[in-house]
């Protein structure tokens, strides 16, 4: 599984590459405001700073012809290796339709169904975003969602992968990596998440505690 920072913090995706084994970042319209920059002068600075990997950005535009305008703008602005992010809606499929044809990278977003994910599938995405958090919060099972997208798309050989995005938490995480969803975009206290338990501080500490004892307080296996 892939993992992603759905993120536009550069200081916190610098922080999280330092650490973690992260193969990109997204970002949306919400998460780009979030910045109060410029959207091109961020998205330089995140594109400068993670090289050839993934970077994901969604148009505005709702009409396929000035989505398409914008598809063009952001690859020329940010170069190979980017994803345009486009809103699984009819103006949508016509816009990815034709820029598939064209060989741009695409991400079907604003993922609430299966059926959506399908068509967005068929028009030749190479990943489609389904949202759990906010699917759970209309009621229905986010996960459950992640899911049946992922079956549709093995059982009918199609190439797009779930890109599993609007996480809560990093069990979800966990589960759909277990599973084999092709991808998640996670926020950076997720991706953080993933391993902050007491017992594993505590473990380590015990180790080099019991070493210092043998030896000296600040002695490791370099400085003996
Ligand atoms: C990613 O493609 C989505 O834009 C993002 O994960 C949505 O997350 P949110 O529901 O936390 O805003």
């Amino acid at each position: 599984m892939k993992l992603i920072i759905d993120n536009a913090d550069i200081e916190a995706i610098k922080n999280v590459y330092e650490y973690y084994p992260v193969d990109g970042v997204t970002t949306n319209p919400s998460i780009l405001a979030a910045t109060g920059r410029q959207p091109y002068e961020v998205l330089h600075e995140i594109r400068d700073f993670i090289g050839s990997d993934e970077l994901h950005v969604q148009v505005i535009s709702g009409v396929a012809e000035d989505i398409i305008k914008e598809a063009h703008r952001i690859v020329a602005e940010l170069g190979p290796h980017t994803f345009v992010k486009i809103p699984c809606v009819p103006e949508g499929f016509k816009a990815m339709k034709a820029l598939v044809e064209e060989g741009v990278l695409l991400t079907g977003t604003a993922v609430y169904t299966p059926m959506q994910a399908l068509l967005a599938a068929k028009c030749g995405v190479n990943y489609v975003a389904p949202y759990i958090n906010r699917i759970d919060n209309m009621g229905y099972d986010g996960i459950g969602v992640e899911k049946h997208i992922h079956d549709i798309f093995k059982n009918n050989n199609l190439t797009t992968e779930v890109l599993a995005a609007s996480f809560k938490n990093s069990q979800q995480l966990l589960e759909l990596c277990e599973y084999g969803i092709g991808a998640a975009t996670v926020a950076p206290d997720v991706i953080t998440g993933l391993v902050k338990n007491p017992a594993i501080t505590a473990a380590v500490d015990d180790f080099r505690r019991d070493f210092e004892k043998l030896t000296k307080p600040g002695k490791t296996m370099y400085n003996l």
